[in-house]
């Protein structure tokens, strides 16, 4: 049984930097300390503010596998930083890559990053410049949070109402996120004026990191029953439905949290648009549709238990995939770092992504 340190006294929660904005940025969930990755425990949230300490690549993988840091984008940043303490603890690379990379299969943000430090690896360099990669892709996914916040924004019209799905934000991310980025980036500029948040069952992103996130950094939001989105898209108060993605591949399906391809289609049976945030790095142009991206099946007890007590009849199954597939037809925009592409499909995202 691997176990992790927690509480280390120099991780903090709050956002330090002199970033714009930052009162209205405050996480960063995932921290880098020289020898070790401190990472804010989101099974824990919002209950308990609780930091673990990862000290090598074996208590990333399980920090990762075992949800303690998730959201695309921050699972890759972890995986980088793993690698960094295996260099440094001048373990075998190749075997840490490939457990890195087997630790979750759906977000392809985790085999790029890897991919990024294994060319290094090759490359030559030593345990200082794998730091410095490491520190490039968090730092990378930082500003290009920031730009898609800017661009997605400026889609959205003044005064309108917004759903999101899952946690995108600054717990899934570098900081700011990503469809919670532009959420962010539109209050601020008077474009969004209101903001509904789908619980996320069964692992409760929605509720429990979503709502933590926007209530923290003074966003006002209204968290609703997943089953009650068809409802709120008939009601007329929301205008868009914004979400990140954890794999977008060459045509432009998009694979995110279960429960939002049923989002796409109440929202293009009711006139709403729907548009997916999500940087360069979870664009996958080797894997040609949605059929060909592996989803998670996570295990039955996310289902059939709640906060660790058992909430279904003994004796039941349960079926847990933890990701689906939105088809490209039914996106209005995919905000990326590189441009907003409207009406996605094959030869646009070829133009902006090659090959
Ligand atoms: O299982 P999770 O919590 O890692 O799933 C996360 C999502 O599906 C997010 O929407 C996606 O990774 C984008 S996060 C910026």
């Amino acid at each position: 049984m691997l176990g992790f340190s927690i509480i280390p006294r120099d991780c903090t929660l709050m956002n330090t930097s002199t970033e714009p904005d930052r009162e209205h940025d405050t996480i960063r969930a995932v921290q880098w300390r020289g020898d070790r990755l401190c990472l804010l425990d989101q099974r824990l949230l919002p209950g308990e503010e609780r930091w673990i300490e990862c000290r090598d690549a074996d208590q990333v993988t399980q920090a990762i596998r075992d949800l303690a840091v998730r959201g695309a984008p921050a699972i890759g940043i972890a995986a980088a930083w793993g690698v960094v303490l295996a260099a440094q603890q001048g373990a075998p690379l190749d075997p840490v890559l490939a457990m890195l990379r087997a630790a979750r299969p759906t977000a392809v943000n985790l085999m790029w990053a890897l991919d990024r430090m294994k060319a290094r690896i090759v490359a030559g360099v030593g345990a200082a410049a794998l730091e410095r990669e490491a520190q490039a892709i968090q730092d990378e996914d930082l500003a290009a949070n920031r730009h898609m916040g800017e661009l997605g924004a400026a889609l959205i019209a003044p005064g309108s109402g917004v759903l999101t799905h899952c946690n995108t934000g600054s717990l899934a991310t570098a900081g700011y996120g990503t469809a919670l980025g532009v959420i962010r980036a539109g209050v601020a500029a008077g474009r969004i004026d209101e903001v509904f948040a789908g619980e996320t069952r069964p692992w409760q992103q929605g509720a429990r990191l979503t709502m933590y996130e926007l209530i923290r950094d003074k966003i006002p939001a209204h968290l609703i029953a997943d089953s009650a989105a068809a409802h709120l898209m008939r009601s007329g108060k929301v205008q868009w439905v914004i979400v990140g993605a954890d794999r977008i591949a060459a045509n432009g399906d998009t694979a995110n949290k279960i429960g939002t391809y049923q989002l796409a289609i109440a929202a293009r049976h009711h006139g709403v648009k729907f548009m997916v945030v999500a940087p360069s790095s979870t664009v996958d142009m080797a894997t040609p549709n949605g059929e060909a991206i592996e989803i998670e099946l996570r295990h039955a007890d996310e289902l059939l238990s709640t906060g660790g007590r058992r909430t279904v009849v003994e004796g039941a199954q349960a079926w847990n995939p933890v990701f689906d597939v939105t088809p490209a037809e039914l996106i209005d925009a995919i905000v990326t770092e590189r441009g907003v592409i409207e009406r996605p499909n094959e030869p646009v995202m070829q133009a902006v992504f090659g090959r």
